[in-house]
């Protein structure tokens, strides 16, 4: 598959209706352990999101059209690191576009809040997620087990991390290739 281009810019308000249908769907239920949420509650989410300076981005398909979100939250200076989501739209999954909007926020975290490290939590039953997290470089760090209960069963979650140092040797090799 060739790469995907996207565009990452300021999550604005008016984009929060996309952001509850993508929160709605069944599969990100399952995935990303939400409960279906109506406007107000995830208007509230997004308002909590910011007043705690998490680093919210809307992710752009070439048209320009709003395909997803990808967010840094936890940002902790003191310790150089922040956890990293992602959100897409049900219909932009699957095609490409989860690892340059993850590679760009990672970017911008390492480039410009100076972070060390980016750390993130994935169930193990979902599958894509983690595949596009290892071959970003992200390393399993823990596994904590039977931590989340989907559809009746109970599913182990994956912590894992990449460091500044690891991705920087991984943007050089790939230079270099
Ligand atoms: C998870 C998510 C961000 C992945 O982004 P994406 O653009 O859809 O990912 P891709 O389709 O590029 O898949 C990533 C990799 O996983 C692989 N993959 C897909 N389904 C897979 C499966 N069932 N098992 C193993 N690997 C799988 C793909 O082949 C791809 O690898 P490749 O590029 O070498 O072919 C996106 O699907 C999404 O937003 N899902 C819903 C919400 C969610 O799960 N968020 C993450 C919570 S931790």
């Amino acid at each position: 598959m060739s790469e995907q281009q996207v565009t990452l810019r300021p999550f604005e308000k008016e984009d929060i209706k996309e952001l509850q249908r993508w929160t709605n769907d069944p599969v990100s239920i399952a995935m990303a352990g939400r409960i279906p949420k109506t406007l107000e509650q995830i208007e509230q989410e997004v308002e909590k999101k910011r007043r705690k300076g998490d680093f919210l981005m809307a992710i752009e398909n070439k048209e320009n059209r709003l395909i997803g979100w990808v967010f840094l939250r936890d940002i902790e200076p003191e310790h150089g690191r922040a956890c990293i989501g992602i959100l897409l739209a049900p219909e932009a999954r699957g095609q490409g576009y989860g690892k340059p909007a993850m590679e760009q926020m990672i970017e911008w975290g390492f480039q410009q809040l100076r972070l060390n490290k980016i750390y993130l939590t994935t169930r193990g039953v979902n599958e894509r997620a983690i595949a596009l997290y290892k071959k970003i470089g992200f390393v399993v760090e823990g596994q904590l087990r039977k931590h989340a209960f989907i559809n009746g069963e109970y599913f182990d979650t994956y912590m894992m991390g990449l460091l500044e140092s690891e991705w920087r040797q991984r943007v050089s090799n790939e230079h270099r290739q």
